[in-house]
């Protein structure tokens, strides 16, 4: 199982001929790694509707026939554009035959730009035996503790980027409640506001947590 990071909040995820795409926010991004009509997606899971996470999911969609996971009031919108959707709430989780994807709670605000409001969501995902918990856009909650217990989860996707979300100190103590093996910071550096010092997020994360950090530049991939 291979990890792209696409920029931003975005990643592909591979194994064998599955492509699961998430939060595919490439026009528009300047940091993104891959134009929208360049990739290949199974699946396409979203974390919210905003703009730099919905971004290029309906053209990806209708290109590659690949069904789109949001949270029911999204998935409502992006169905009503001639996509295969699946439309769950918060707690709810869909099987398909690469793996499953459960919506948790993210602390956020969101209308996608249509203006459907909708509440933003964190996605834990099974993919070839490996759990992958992409947290979306939240500040620092007590229950990012509850995501993960009673499994191991393998890889956290953590925004450190401040200003939308928590920043690079509250994402320590955000690693310490989730209890990643590794994590990945996400959304930080694609715009001015969001600007931050990811290698000081990795030192501090190592000095304070039993988790490890992997920092990748848009483009890399990484196998847990
Ligand atoms: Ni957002
Ligand atoms: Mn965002």
């Amino acid at each position: 199982m291979e990890l792209r990071y696409l920029g931003h909040s975005a990643f592909a995820l591979t194994d064998g001929g599955t492509t699961v795409l998430v939060d595919p926010f490439l026009t528009g991004n300047p940091r993104a790694a891959a134009s929208a009509d360049e990739l290949e997606a199974t699946t396409i899971l979203l974390t919210h509707g905003h703009g730099d996470h919905l971004g290029d999911t309906v053209a990806i969609a209708k290109r590659t026939g690949a069904t789109v996971v949001a949270i029911v009031e999204l998935a409502n919108e992006i169905g009503g554009q001639g996509v295969d959707v699946r439309d769950p709430n918060l707690g709810g989780t869909e099987t398909f035959d690469w793996g499953s994807v459960k919506l948790v709670p993210a602390w956020h605000t969101a209308v996608s730009p249509s203006g459907t409001a909708h509440t933003p969501a964190g996605l834990l995902i099974e993919l070839a035996g490996t759990t992958i918990y992409h947290v979306g856009d939240t500040c620092l909650f007590s229950d990012l503790q509850l995501v993960g217990r009673g499994r191991e989860i393998d890889v956290a996707l953590v925004p450190i980027g401040g200003h939308y979300t928590m920043d690079r100190h509250d994402a320590v103590d955000a690693v310490r409640l989730i209890g990643a093996k590794t994590v990945v910071p996400i959304h930080y550096d694609t715009f001015p506001p969001i600007e931050t010092d990811a290698q000081a997020f990795k030192a501090d994360v190592e000095a304070q947590t039993s988790s490890s950090v992997v920092v990748l530049a848009p483009g890399e991939s990484w196998s847990p």
